[in-house]
């Protein structure tokens, strides 16, 4: 795939060679993401990231990755507090802001908003998360994550166990990410969903045709013995239309440490896209597994930036150049990992 220049829509876009060009990439971007090295290769660029939803980390880890590789970032949040509000089009929105911006991140809450807007960009576009439908780059931040932790029990990452708990209708990470992991071989999918929230039927027919193993269930515990990893998800009540409704779905699915330690084998990794929901009714996945070292969120969290980073070094063409513009740090820097 030549990434140059392109718009990052949707997983859909990518082999398992492009997957994998994109971790080696990442891989070299580490020591700067660590602060071992700091470097001014897009120095003069500017990154437009608009986020019409709201999120902490993907606003947040797509503008340090700009601004670890030396860019600028402006920053929109909120329809609100952008023309789209006095009924600009997203035409009209693509077209001025490209003229400010080098790469563009937008987040939306349409389905294919995202797609929509890129086609008045000049510039590149990466989709930060269109509705219930895609999150890329959270996915290749999942399955770069999934591979570190396998690499570290001695695994690879073909015949993968994974369960995929919760929402799994409306969860974008999780769609994202079982496009991604069908470019695998022989994985066995358990989805654990309340049945109103099964994930959609095309996203099954393509992992089944792509000969993995997929069960469906609503049981957690009889479905977390033999997982490699425990990919935990939020009930989305943002996509609900009634607010009763995604109440009905909280906590049906928590995950705890003596749930853990009951049911799961010793190594299992636990993940969850982040943000959990911890108020109480809800709590997904209990505080008392801070400690656990299986519990991967903040490694994921922290793989975001060195991911993004890649895209962006991908998609403008200074991955050979990065080193070049580098230098030692000249601060206190904490151990960050
Ligand atoms: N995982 C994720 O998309 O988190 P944010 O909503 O905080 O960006």
């Amino acid at each position: 795939m030549n990434f140059v220049g392109s718009h990052i829509l949707s997983v859909s876009q990518f082999d398992r060679d492009a997957v994998e060009q994109i971790f080696r990439v990442a891989d070299r971007m580490a020591p700067y993401a660590l602060k071992q090295r700091v470097t001014r290769v897009l120095e003069g660029a500017i990154l437009g990231n608009m986020f019409f939803e709201p999120s902490t980390r993907t606003r947040v880890s797509f503008g340090c990755a700009f601004n670890l590789l030396g860019g600028e970032v402006r920053e929109t949040t909120e329809i609100k507090a952008s023309a789209i509000a006095k009924g600009e089009s997203f035409y009209d929105t693509a077209r001025v802001l490209s003229g400010y911006s080098d790469v563009i991140v937008m987040r939306h809450e349409r389905e294919g908003s995202v797609a929509e807007f890129s086609e008045a960009s000049r510039v590149p576009v990466l989709n930060g998360g269109d509705g219930a439908n895609e999150h890329p780059s959270q996915a290749l931040l999942d399955l770069y994550t999934i591979r570190k932790e396998m690499e570290a029990q001695g695994k690879d990452m073909e015949h993968l166990r994974i369960a995929l708990i919760g929402d799994l209708k409306n969860g974008r990470a999780v769609h994202s990410l079982c496009k991604l992991l069908t470019l695998y071989s022989d994985v066995h999918f358990t989805l654990v969903s309340p049945t109103e929230l099964r994930l959609p039927g095309d996203y099954i027919e393509q992992m089944r045709s792509a000969g993995h193993k997929v069960v469906e269930t609503d049981q957690l515990l009889s479905s977390i013995a033999h997982a490699d990893i425990l990919y935990v998800t939020r009930t989305q009540e943002e996509r609900f239309s009634d607010a009763a409704e995604a109440e009905k779905y909280k906590g049906l699915f928590r995950l705890n440490q003596s749930i853990y330690t009951e049911f799961c084998e010793p190594n299992t990794v636990i993940m969850h896209p982040l943000p959990r929901d911890s108020r109480a009714e809800a709590s997904e996945l209990d505080n008392d597994m801070n400690e656990n070292p299986n519990l991967a969120i903040f490694r994921q969290t922290d793989n975001g930036v060195i991911i993004r980073m890649a895209l962006f070094a991908l998609i403008l063409d200074i991955v050979d150049q990065v080193d070049q513009h580098a230098r030692e740090v000249n601060w206190f820097t904490a151990k960050r990992f």
